[in-house]
């Protein structure tokens, strides 16, 4: 992390107010197109760009950071590309893990990650544990996410909780919601980026960015770094939230 690599960052002080922000990363394909490489030379670079931005969370003021890595329906594209996808995944974690920890990365993954290769999931859950302690920022990996999915599973875990006599359903709130959803462990999301152009919510976070303020930018995934990241959050600084109030 910062001990690598020394991202110069524009100035911006972590009074900005976002404690968590949370980035579809959008463009790796078109960001290898361009360039006349493969789709997973695109991804490839998304995942340098993955250690670029978790480098400066703290930096930057974030307690959590939560990135869009494999989507729910991301199970429709190739089986190489998927392939590609898991083992960029596996390899980031064995590569990164102990530097994420050294750091003070708190590790954790927020999606339906238990039906993946069982070597994989020894592989995530090792890490979570391994991070549980540390004190922060947190970098939750979005991992077979779709919030539709989410919602089906937290309807369905209140749902046994009301079947067993431990709730009565009268008494599920927002808050009950949120404590049976993927996010329960982690803050309130204040920013949700898009990069690469592309203006849409994808399945993404759809509870936990009622709120939010969202941030579009062309600029490729792959091209994303600590600066991108700093303008982003200059640009929520700005923002004028109400919450529905005036
Ligand atoms: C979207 O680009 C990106 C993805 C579906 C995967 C994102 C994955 C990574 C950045 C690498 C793995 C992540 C970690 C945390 C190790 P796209 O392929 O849809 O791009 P395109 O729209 O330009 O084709």
């Amino acid at each position: 992390m910062a001990s690598r690599i020394k991202t110069p960052l524009p100035q911006i002080a972590p009074d900005h107010g976002a404690r968590h922000v949370a980035i579809i990363m959008d463009g790796n394909g078109r960001w290898a197109k361009k360039r006349l490489l493969p789709r997973i030379a695109g991804h490839r670079a998304g995942v340098d760009a993955v250690r670029r931005i978790a480098r400066v969370a703290r930096e930057l003021g974030l307690e959590c950071l939560t990135l869009y890595a494999f989507s729910s329906e991301n199970w429709k594209r190739p089986a190489e590309e998927v392939s590609d996808l898991m083992g960029l995944l596996r390899h980031f974690i064995q590569a990164d893990l102990e530097e994420f920890h050294a750091n003070g990365v708190r590790l954790q993954v927020i999606g339906d990650y238990r039906v993946l290769e069982p070597s994989l999931v020894d592989l995530i859950e090792g890490a979570m544990t391994r991070t549980a302690g540390n004190d922060g920022p947190t970098i939750a990996i979005a991992l077979n996410y779709g919030a539709q999915d989410e919602l089906v599973r937290m309807a369905q875990t209140l749902a046994r909780q009301v079947q067993a006599g431990e709730i009565s359903a009268d008494a599920i709130g927002r808050a009950q919601v949120e404590a049976a959803l993927d996010t329960a462990s982690l803050p309130p999301l204040d920013l949700l980026i898009r990069t690469s152009g592309e203006l849409r919510l994808s399945n993404f976070m759809l509870w936990q960015a009622a709120y939010a303020e969202l941030y579009f930018t062309d600029t490729l995934w792959p091209d994303f770094d600590g600066e991108a990241l700093a303008r982003a959050l200059a640009a929520f600084k700005q923002r004028d939230r109400r919450f529905g109030g005036l």
